[in-house]
């Protein structure tokens, strides 16, 4: 009796979503959710969250909405569809979609380009995006096989400021070139092909010190002012390696010579590291963990993807 109680609000507000989703959206997501046009996004599969979150974002007015002509001639968006929508239509035809599976589409891409976004995303976009955007979990929209050409236009309204971006997000999103952005597109319509390839957490961190290094050297160079806003970009571009008393001593006791780079190494081995990349190599010697010039490190990375 307590599982019917318990199952049964559940399976009302399917069938409700399942019938809303149908009369009222089926027409540009398709069947399931499953878009069949490519400038329309695929919904099925996406969280219950994500849903709720997106269609808030046409609410708020964060999210230009396009205008859509219908087969008979008029014409909506999702603004209007969302203004339409009841609390509990809402809640229900997100339940619904969060029901339905996430099939990536199957389209051509580019594989050197989508091996080169793989490893921007994992260093820029995989935290909140895991598995190259294929995570319903994470609670946000799902990347890895979306349309191509409905991605490119959200790509397009992210830079013409059309579509608002959570500050986080915007922090990274401003670091990319337009190359980057054209690779990172190949990367999710290829369906993640090559995340596998990555662990997502396959990332780098900087030295804690080489902050206060950067600031002290900038400060020379160009001025208090214009030091402390580059220093402010790279705390909030650049990930920090772990800093503490046990670090400070242990890299004191260690027997590579120079108490700095010893400290780097006791960072890196703290943090489970596989490598340090550095263009001092003569202290590094007695490093346990291995090294790379930028330069190799570069090659090795093209050699393991
Ligand atoms: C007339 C066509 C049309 C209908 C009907 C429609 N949508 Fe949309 N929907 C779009 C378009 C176009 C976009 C993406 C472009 C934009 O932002 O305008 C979109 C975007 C979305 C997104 C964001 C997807 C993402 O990846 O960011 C969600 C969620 C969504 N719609 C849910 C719904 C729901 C739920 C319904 C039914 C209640 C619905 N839509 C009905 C055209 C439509
Ligand atoms: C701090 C978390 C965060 C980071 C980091 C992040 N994103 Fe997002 N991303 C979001 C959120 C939040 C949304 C919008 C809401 C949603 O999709 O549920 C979003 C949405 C998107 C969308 C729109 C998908 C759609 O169909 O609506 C794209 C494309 C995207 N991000 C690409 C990127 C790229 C590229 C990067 C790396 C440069 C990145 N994101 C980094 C949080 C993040």
């Amino acid at each position: 009796m307590a599982f019917v109680l318990l199952a049964a609000p559940h399976v009302l507000a399917s069938e409700t979503g399942e019938r809303i989703a149908e009369a009222e959206c089926a027409a540009c997501h398709g069947e399931r959710g499953r878009s069949e046009q490519s400038d329309l996004p695929s919904i099925g599969g996406f969280s219950e969250f994500a849903i709720m979150d997106l269609l808030d974002s046409y609410r708020l007015g964060f999210r230009k909405a396009r205008v859509v002509e219908l087969d008979d001639g008029s014409e909506t968006d999702m603004a209007q569809i969302v203004e339409s929508l009841s609390e509990e239509a809402i809640d229900a035809v997100a339940l619904y979609y969060a029901d339905q599976e996430w099939i990536p589409h199957e389209q051509p891409f580019d594989a050197d380009l989508a091996r080169r976004g793989a490893r921007i995303h994992s260093v820029k976009c995989g935290k909140c995006h895991p598995r190259g955007g294929s995570v319903p979990e994470a609670d946000h929209a799902l990347l890895a096989g979306q349309w191509r050409e409905y991605l490119a236009g959200e790509f397009r309204d992210f830079d013409s400021g059309a579509r608002r971006m959570a500050d986080r997000m915007k922090k990274r999103y401003d670091t990319l070139s337009q190359a980057d952005k054209a690779a990172l597109l190949e990367f999710y319509v290829s369906a993640g092909r090559y995340s596998s390839e990555l662990s997502d957490s396959s990332s780098g961190a900087w030295p804690a010190t080489s902050f206060t290094t950067v600031d002290y050297l900038a400060r020379k160079a160009v001025g208090a002012e214009e030091a402390k806003a580059q220093v402010a970009y790279l705390l909030s571009t650049l990930e920090v390696g772990p800093m503490n008393g046990a670090i400070l001593r242990d890299a004191f006791e260690s027997t590579i010579r120079d108490f700095e780079d010893a400290v780097v190494v006791e960072s890196a081995r703290v943090s489970n590291a596989d490598y340090i990349v550095t263009r001092d190599l003569r202290d590094f010697g007695a490093s346990p963990i291995p090294f790379h010039t930028p330069e190799s490190f570069r090659k090795l990375l093209d050699l393991m993807h």
